[in-house]
């Protein structure tokens, strides 16, 4: 029987090991979403893990709606990116992104007041997180699709 220690094919990467690394949010990119040069320290640490999946990162400014957390919509972002991810492979180790929307939970004061772009048109549960501290979601507008021509 394998062992956490023996190696494992994952569709087009071959780890060396079983242990996979947890995507955990850390919030350590600027306000512009962009990666730090600690992430690449943090990232790089952890390399001898068979894989890394990076913490969630938001594909889209309407859809990301955590503080300090980072994107891939920019070629800036994009660029702390390749830093991370090239610590990583010189420490010997692979990492894959998990890609991220947040849907109705994006605050409208990460749009500029605007309605987050979501596919539900109920309010989310529970509270968003802003960079003012946790607020209460808010219900967003149905598209114009949605709405019966009486309403
Ligand atoms: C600080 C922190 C940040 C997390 N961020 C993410 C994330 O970005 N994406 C995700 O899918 N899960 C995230 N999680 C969930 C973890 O990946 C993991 O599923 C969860 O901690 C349960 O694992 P456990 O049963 O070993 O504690 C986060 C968890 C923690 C503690």
């Amino acid at each position: 029987m394998p062992t956490l220690f023996d190696p494992i094919r994952l569709g087009s990467i071959t780890a060396p090991n079983r242990i996979l690394m947890a995507p955990m949010t850390r919030a350590r990119g600027t306000r512009g979403h962009v990666p730090t040069p600690m992430m690449a320290d943090y990232y790089a640490q952890r390399a001898s893990a068979g894989l890394i999946i990076s913490e969630a990162i938001g594909i889209t400014p309407q859809g990301l709606g955590w503080p300090y957390a980072t994107g891939l919509w920019s070629a800036e972002q994009i660029a702390g990116w390749r830093r991370v991810t090239g610590a990583v492979h010189a420490a010997g180790g692979r990492i894959v992104a998990q890609l991220w929307h947040m849907g109705r939970v994006v605050h409208p004061s990460f749009l500029g007041g605007a309605q987050p772009v979501s596919s539900s048109v109920t309010t989310a549960p529970g509270h968003a997180h802003t960079y003012a501290g946790t607020r209460p979601t808010r219900r967003r507008a149905p598209c114009a699709a949605m709405r019966s021509p009486a309403s």
